[in-house]
Order: structure tokens, then C-alpha cells, then sequence
């Protein structure tokens, strides 16, 4: 495949010969070792991909529609990857950038990156720096804190539903699983280029920080003593503390709330997941902000 008016280079996937080389041209490669393919390796291995990503300042974004939000965002492209059959749904990515492009055949792609690459396409993108916390809350309104949610899938769905439904900024504490890591960029479906957000830079002074500007801090939590969640004014500047899969917020955080709020739920479960109970607490306090349409 090769743009409207310029010619294919030797070895790109039409085969025809020229002596121009043309850099955003698709690049046909058959061999998974190769190493220019290296920013695939083995996406499934977390704790391979959590170094290797840190170490090469590198994320992945996996889908035509993502890759597209995250080059709008601003993110620069490294490269692609794409199955030789899925070509056509990023071939105008491809020619409007200077990235090299590799085309496998889908064997070469799933021996890459150990699994089935559904979506055809994956590119290696640049992180940018995070800013500061600061910055990020500096006009923010509604804002959701994720207190050491591990789950890359939760971190991603909350992101979706933060963007989905008014939310200014996410706030992550130290240990919160990363944003960009490629699961919770496919969950989000791109939304973490959407939302701005930033690292609590200390959990323990954390939540007095975020009071000292300004945000009223509602702790949420299944706890029965909670105050139902139809019972919160959503007004001024909130802040919604959610807490991790297994123990929930910390005693430290649930004590430095202001209050403590909870979703009625049926006496049959525990909790809701912590990606289930984010859309329904932003849904109820930061109801001016939707699309009544
Ligand atoms: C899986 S839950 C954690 C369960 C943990 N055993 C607890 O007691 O918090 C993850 C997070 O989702 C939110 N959550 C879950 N169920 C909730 C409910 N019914 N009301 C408010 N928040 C809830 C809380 O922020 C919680 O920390």
C-alpha cells in the first residue's frame, strides 16, 4: 500500500521497485525476532512490559480508533505494527507519518506479542511528561482519586466513565497502576488521552493538599454507616476518593475524608467493583455536566 502519488520503495508491500525510499511507507517483515520490532515483545508479560516501557519512555495503543485519539492527543508515533490483512484500516495513519510501519502476517504478530492482536493494528507511542497535580487541578471541579487500584482494566473503565461523565481530572496515588499500560488504554478506549490527570506526589499528605484547595473529599465506601449517596449536595469542588480491589481506601484515607459515602446496594454482596461504583457516583455528583439529549 503506498500514498496517492508517491511510488512504493524496494521491499515495501506492493513489491514494486524504485530507488526512492520513502520512510512512512509500510515495511513488510516476516521474522518476530526482528529486532526492529522490539516495542512488541511479549505484550502479555506485565512484568517484562512494565520495564521495558518505563526504560524506552514507550506505550502501546492497540486498535485503529485508539491509535488515532492518542496522535490527536498529541502523543508522538514510534512506529506500527499491523497484520498484513488489516493494512487498509491504518494506511492513511501510516502515510501521514513519519514512523515506520511493519507489516506481519497475523502468525508473526501473535509469535511477537503472544497473543491474538484482534484489532489488527498496534503503534508504539512516546509518553509525554505527566504534570504536575497542580496544574492539572488548577480549573477542576469534579475529580476522582483512585487510591492503589492495581487492575489496569479498572484504571482504564474509570477513565471511560470519568470522560463520560463530567469529570475534570483523575488523581492517582503513588501506587495506582499506570494509565498508559496497553490494557487500560484498550479499556478506556483512548479516554486516558482524554482526561487530564496527574500522580499524588505523597499519599500521606495527599488528601490535606487536595482540601487546602479547596475540594470537599467524599471517601466512598460500601461501609452501611456511610451516608447514602442521594443524600450528597452536588455542589462546590468535589473530590471522589475510590479505593483498590481488595481492602478498599485506606483507614489513613477514610479517616482524612470529610465523609464518608456509600451506593445502597443489596445485602447480597460486599461491594461493587470499584470500576462499577465510579459511574455511578460520578453519574449522581456531577449530574449538570451531561448530555441530557
Ligand atoms: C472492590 S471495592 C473494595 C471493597 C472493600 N472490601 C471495601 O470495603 O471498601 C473497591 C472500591 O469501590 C468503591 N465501592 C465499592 N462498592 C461501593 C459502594 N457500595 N458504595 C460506595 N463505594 C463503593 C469503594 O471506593 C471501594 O474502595
Amino acid at each position: 500500500m503506498c500514498p496517492p502519488g508517491r511510488k512504493a520503495p524496494r521491499g515495501s508491500v506492493t513489491g514494486r521497485r524504485t530507488a526512492r525510499l520513502v520512510m512512512a511507507d509500510p515495511v513488510r517483515v516476516t521474522d518476530a525476532t526482528d529486532p526492529r520490532l522490539a516495542d512488541y515483545v511479549r505484550l502479555t508479560d506485565t512484568h517484562l512490559r512494565r520495564s521495558l516501557e518505563a526504560a524506552e519512555g514507550l506505550f502501546i495503543a492497540e486498535g485503529d480508533k485508539v491509535i488515532r485519539r492518542a496522535i490527536a492527543a498529541g502523543y508522538p508515533l514510534r512506529s506500527m505494527l499491523v497484520a498484513d490483512d488489516k493494512l487498509a484500516a491504518i494506511a492513511d495513519i501510516a502515510m501521514a507519518s513519519m514512523a515506520p510501519c511493519y507489516v506481519v502476517p497475523a502468525v508473526v504478530a501473535e509469535r511477537l506479542t503472544r497473543y491474538r492482536v484482534h484489532r489488527g493494528a498496534l503503534a508504539s507511542m512516546r509518553r509525554l511528561p505527566i504534570p504536575p497535580a497542580a496544574e492539572v487541578l488548577a480549573a477542576a471541579e469534579r475529580i476522582v482519586v483512585l487510591e492503589d487500584i492495581v487492575d489496569h482494566a479498572n484504571v482504564g473503565a474509570v477513565f471511560r466513565c470519568a470522560a463520560a461523565l463530567g469529570i475534570d481530572a483523575v488523581l492517582l496515588a503513588p501506587r495506582c497502576a499506570d494509565p498508559l499500560y496497553r490494557r487500560a488504554v484498550k479499556v478506556s478506549m483512548g479516554a486516558v488521552f482524554a482526561v487530564p490527570y496527574s500522580r499524588l506526589p505523597d499519599w500521606r499528605e495527599g488528601l490535606a493538599w487536595l482540601r487546602g484547595l479547596g475540594f470537599r473529599l467524599l471517601a466512598l465506601t460500601p461501609d452501611p454507616a456511610a451516608t447514602p449517596i442521594g443524600q450528597i449536595a452536588a455542589d462546590g469542588k468535589m473530590a471522589l476518593l475510590i479505593g483498590s480491589e481488595g481492602g478498599g481506601l485506606s483507614p489513613r484515607w477514610l479517616a482524612g475524608a470529610d465523609q464518608a459515602v456509600r451506593i445502597p446496594m443489596s445485602r447480597q454482596v460486599d461491594s461493587l467493583n470499584a470500576a462499577s461504583a465510579a459511574p455511578i457516583a460520578c453519574y449522581l455528583l456531577a449530574p449538570a455536566r451531561h448530555d441530557a439529549s
